[in-house]
């Protein structure tokens, strides 16, 4: 049997300037929706996909993120003592969701050279790496979407959306051609090739790549080769464009809503409609929403 992808790599080392003074002492990754870190979003849709060890790449902000996923004894006495069971199964339940490493990224040198960061933890295996910047409702979670694909062909796959021409600039374009594929639906995609955050007038197509990618370990190799590209930094678009040179890689439009909660208007956005949703909370903040008479 071929071996299944068994890691994720969660970059969250970026300096989040979209999203500052908040991002100032506390990686962004950290914002809560409603009361759950983008990052535990994140790696609940791993474990949803059947990935349970994480890799976390992180820079400032460092010991928030490792707290966060370690055991809290103080909390826990605390929350034991006071008899607040439902509290202590929500926060116990944080702890034991995953084997987590983390590497450190001294200097933001962009998503390549993060994604670098975690060769040696990855080692000679196909992986998955998430942004939880972007936070994606599913009803298959996104990351098993892409591992369906990826198991089918043993290729990297990367999950792209439609958008809007005028915000194009904003993200790696792919210009692609439709295969088909069983149950594919008309969402899978050959990749002829990349380019990082082009003008609206260089996009070869309207399908931008969004953070989540399964990969293949020579993407290392790539990312170890290539120069600064836009932004001055290490993207990880140019090293999937040296890639394919050497193999087929493959996109696929995902299933599912994609919200933007590293930038502002997305995170209010994400927060809103993941309010609505939950069953304690939805019934109040919808009266509260409608009393604004907007
Ligand atoms: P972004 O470009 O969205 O993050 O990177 P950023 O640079 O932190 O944000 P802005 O644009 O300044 O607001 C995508 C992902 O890659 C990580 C980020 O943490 C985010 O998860 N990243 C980016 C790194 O880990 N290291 C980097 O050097 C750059």
């Amino acid at each position: 049997m071929l071996p299944k992808v068994r890691k994720a790599v969660f970059p969250a080392a970026g300096l989040g300037t979209r999203f500052l003074p908040a991002t100032k002492a506390q990686p962004k990754e950290m914002l809560p929706l409603v009361d759950k870190p983008l990052i535990q979003y994140g790696v609940e849709e791993a474990i949803y996909s059947g990935i349970q060890n994480i890799i976390i790449v992180t820079g400032r902000g460092k010991t928030a993120i490792e707290d966060h996923f370690d055991v809290s004894f103080e909390l826990e006495y605390l929350l034991e003592s006071r008899g607040k069971k439902d509290l202590l199964a929500t926060v116990r339940s944080v702890s034991d969701l995953i084997n987590v490493s983390y590497i450190r990224q001294k200097e933001a040198l962009g998503l390549g050279h993060a994604i670098l960061r975690a060769q040696e933890l990855v080692g000679n295996e196909s992986f998955a790496a998430v942004l939880s910047d972007d936070v994606i409702d599913a009803e298959t979670p996104c990351l098993r979407q892409l591992l369906d694909v990826h198991e089918f062909f043993r290729a990297p796959v990367l999950a792209v959306m439609e958008v809007p021409r005028e915000n194009i600039s904003a993200y790696g374009v792919v210009d692609a051609e439709p295969i088909a594929h069983k149950g594919g639906k008309d969402r899978l995609y050959r990749i002829r090739d990349m380019i990082e955050k082009p003008k609206p007038s260089d996009a070869p197509s309207n399908l931008a790549i969004i953070g989540r990618y399964v990969l293949t370990h020579e993407i290392f190799d790539c990312i170890s080769s290539i120069e600064p590209g836009s932004g001055g930094e290490i993207q990880l678009t140019d090293a999937l464009k040296k890639l394919l040179h050497s193999r087929p890689i493959y996109a696929y439009r995902f299933e599912g809503t994609r919200y933007d909660a590293g930038d502002k208007l997305g995170f209010l956005k994400a927060t809103v409609e993941f309010a609505l949703r939950r069953h304690d909370l939805g019934e109040a903040f919808r009266e509260y929403l409608k009393s604004l008479h907007l």
